[in-house]
């Protein structure tokens, strides 16, 4: 039975959307069209959590709707999961523009709205309480694993995270779409492989079932117990 003080510590999902739809801590909440929180089974054991809101999401409403997302629905669809089994988020809920030419062009979040996100990403988290956190590109890996994560040589390896038993990083979506090309599929079979990898480790981890191989590349094992 799960002990009474880790349910009463755990945050309300709903009254975390509930604030966040609110938010107006950075700047990126006077342009919006919509606040991005998240969507997807609350109960999933894995979280993907990607960078922020394109123009579609914005849009919408819904994470990972545009072009990019259209290519994470086919990299679950080859893992047998679709957005019914995992929840989706992002780091940051609004999307980040640059105005300066008079129309919107997305760009990366910056450190302090990232920062000002955290107020809702954690309890978030908190609040769903995943085994495995899959950090979707860079800029999520290095919020929530570390701040120099290298994407290209440290994806897809197990890192310890505050908001899971265990957090692994991918590449994103969008990245794979500027790089594939007619003789390489951009790193789409890595997203693929690392999303099953995802998969694997946090239905095992729900499961309770544990196993011992050698940590490192190939298990979670940063704490003895959560070896798999
Ligand atoms: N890219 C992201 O990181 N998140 C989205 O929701 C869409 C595109």
């Amino acid at each position: 039975m799960t002990p009474v003080s880790l349910v009463a510590s755990r945050p309300d999902l709903e009254t975390v959307r509930t604030g966040a739809l609110g938010c107006t801590a950075c700047g990126l909440a006077e342009r919006r069209s919509n606040v991005v929180f998240g969507e997807g089974a609350p109960d999933s054991p894995l979280v993907l959590v990607g960078e922020g809101p394109g123009e579609e999401e914005d849009k919408t409403g819904r994470p990972f709707v545009g072009r990019a997302g259209k290519l994470l629905d086919r990299a679950l669809a080859e893992c047998g999961l679709d957005r019914t089994k995992v929840y989706i988020c992002n780091t940051v809920k609004c999307r980040a523009c640059d105005w300066s030419t008079g129309r919107p062009v997305n760009r990366p979040p910056t450190d302090s709205e990232t920062l000002a996100c955290r107020q809702w990403l954690v309890p978030q988290l908190a609040a769903i309480g995943p085994e495995v956190v899959l950090c979707v590109g860079a800029p999520s890996a290095k919020n929530l694993i570390k701040r120099d994560f290298k994407i290209t040589v440290e994806r897809g390896r197990y890192f310890p995270c505050e908001f899971a038993r265990t957090a692994i990083a991918t590449l994103h979506p969008a990245y794979i779409l500027r790089n594939a090309g007619a003789s390489s599929d951009g790193g789409f079979s890595l997203l693929v492989a690392d999303i099953a990898k995802a998969w694997e480790a946090a239905t095992r981890l729900r499961e309770g079932r544990t196993s011992s191989v050698e940590s490192g590349e190939g298990s979670p094992g940063l704490q003895p117990a959560l070896e798999l």
